[in-house]
């Protein structure tokens, strides 16, 4: 496979915060709910991010009993940062440095889509989950109801045409429902369920909704930050149109397809 797109544009938390990390927490807690996470059980959020599940598994098992992994520098050195006494690896899905067996859940939240083996990835998650354990993933809607990203790359697409192959709704491999499935199924989970979750985020106006899609983090902002700047205003005013919103306060929506799978 060759390089996911956008791996590279995890770099900035805070601005990846303004940008995702506000629909990410309540993601978490849906995530953690599908799976079944109870106290007592030990997890690793893979692709951890600056720590947005990672927070939401401490909640529930204390910080000894979770573990982070992600390739971004910069994340790894904010999720340490934010939660001291969890453990925070900077690696790979594809690599996993964790021993067989060594928790009862592993969770990968919005992940899947940038890693460079899924399956691969996938499967390490499977081995580092013991026997009974479960794995959990889940991936935007970005064809459908994830509706900032929707909106925005509707505008891009109908800005300019050449740019529907950058369209996370084309270009993510898994965000159809049973995709997901597909993929746990495939690297051997057991009695593999796929289901849908629907998370929400406040903006005080349009403004705080784009300025963070301005500073090139994930495949949204790294498109809008390589525009020229009146294809950028372009494209601010034709996603600002299409979101129907102004100077208020709004609220958007994002739905997400959850899969769990049992480790056999
Ligand atoms: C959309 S962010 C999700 C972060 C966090 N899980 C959350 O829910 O807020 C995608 C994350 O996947 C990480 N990532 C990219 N390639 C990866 C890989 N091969 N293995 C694990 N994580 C990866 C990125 O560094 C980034 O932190």
């Amino acid at each position: 496979m060759g390089d996911p797109p956008g791996a590279a544009t995890f770099q900035q938390a805070e601005t990846y915060d303004r940008l995702v990390g506000r629909y990410t927490r309540e993601l978490g807690r849906a995530l953690i709910d599908a799976a079944g996470v109870r106290p007592g059980g030990s997890a690793v959020d893979v692709g951890c991010g600056p720590g947005a599940l990672t927070t939401e598994l401490l909640a529930v098992l204390g910080a000894e009993r979770v573990a982070g992994v992600d390739p971004s520098a910069p994340f790894v050195e904010a999720c340490r940062r934010r939660l001291p006494g969890v453990r925070v690896e900077l690696g790979s899905a594809e690599a996993l440095p964790f021993e067989d067996d060594a928790f009862d859940y592993a969770l990968a939240q919005l992940v899947v889509n940038f890693m460079t083996d899924a399956p691969a990835g996938v499967r390490e998650m499977s081995r580092v989950t013991r026997s009974g354990g479960t794995v959990a993933a889940a991936v935007w809607d970005y064809a459908g109801e994830m509706t900032f990203l929707r909106r925005f790359w509707d505008a891009a697409v109908a800005l300019d045409p050449s740019v529907a192959d950058r369209d996370e709704g084309n270009s993510m491999p898994f965000c159809a429902p049973g995709q997901l499935e597909q993929l746990l199924s495939t690297v051997g989970l057991a009695d593999v369920r796929g289901s849908a979750a629907v998370v929400g985020a406040g903006y005080e106006g349009f403004e705080d909704l784009w300025e963070p899609l301005e500073l090139g983090v994930a495949p949204s902002g790294a498109y809008a930050a390589s525009l020229s700047p009146p294809a950028r205003a372009a494209l601010k005013e034709e996603f600002r149109r299409r979101l129907g919103v102004g100077d208020e306060p709004f609220r958007l929506t994002a739905r997400a397809w959850l899969a769990i799978g049992r480790v056999p």
